[in-house]
């Protein structure tokens, strides 16, 4: 059974493992199947994996309550469904996807009456019926799983092609601080980074109104950016 692995180690070292295994061979996403199958099989912990809706996405919806039903949403790198469980519990009509079949089939078994529509899917290469179609998308540390610059910018191209007009994109990332190196997976978005990727396709959304930098209690603490986009005219 696989249980809270945020924080554990080994969890994380065997995902270093594959994700550098794979990428070695000019495959970047390939390890993601390959963890979540070891980790259906009761072989590995998925380090990002709680089975609990992401407390920053919670807090989130807690802060800004307002009317879901109906509202199309898209949950990008779904991993293992809580967090499109949370918009539908909600009364939004929700498409969760992600690249690893395995997690798909496991968000599947573990919600069997969801009204989620879950499929595989490449953020890099989205079905061409998808452009323009949610009115919100969610993503959650699934930009920062794609290590190069050129790559990152890709996918938030693809994500502000998914938005309808003056439709809005939550992102929560793990975050670094100016000048402190990438390192190791999960690689960490930067700010600074952060307002390149999204110029010119983006616009901070006036609710907030600029990329909040949480941090969270740990040793050493964790930076944790969450920021809420729109697509349309700056506010
Ligand atoms: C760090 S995990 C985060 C998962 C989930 N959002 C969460 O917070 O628990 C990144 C997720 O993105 C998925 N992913 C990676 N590359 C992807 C791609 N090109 N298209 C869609 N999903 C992708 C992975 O399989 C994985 O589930």
């Amino acid at each position: 059974m696989t249980t809270f692995a945020q924080n554990d180690p080994q969890a994380r070292q065997r995902a270093r493992q594959l994700a550098q295994a794979y990428q070695a061979q000019g495959d970047f996403t390939g390890w993601f199947e390959a963890l979540y199958a070891e980790g259906r099989a009761g072989q590995a912990l998925i380090p990002w994996a709680d089975r609990a809706v992401n407390p920053y996405f919670a807090d989130w919806l807690t802060a800004y309550p307002q009317s879901w039903t109906g509202v199309r949403c898209a949950v990008v790198g779904c991993g293992l469904g809580d967090d499109a469980e949370a918009l539908a519990a909600l009364g939004a009509d929700v498409v969760a996807f992600d690249i690893a079949p395995s997690a798909v089939a496991w968000s599947q078994q573990r919600f069997p009456a969801s009204a989620v529509h879950y499929c595989t899917a490449d953020v890099l290469h989205p079905p061409a019926e998808w452009t323009g179609l949610f009115d919100f998308v969610l993503e959650i540390y699934t930009v920062q799983v794609f290590r190069e610059f050129a790559q990152r910018q890709q996918v938030l191209h693809q994500l502000a092609n998914l938005l309808s007009p003056q439709g809005k994109l939550l992102l929560i990332a793990r975050g670094r601080q100016a000048g402190e190196p990438i390192g190791q997976m999960p690689w960490p978005l930067a700010v600074s980074e952060l307002a390149e990727l999204v110029k010119e396709q983006l616009y901070l959304d006036g609710t907030v109104g600029s990329v909040e930098e949480l941090w969270e209690a740990g040793s050493p603490p964790i930076l944790r950016l969450r920021a809420l986009y729109r697509k349309g005219q700056r506010s």
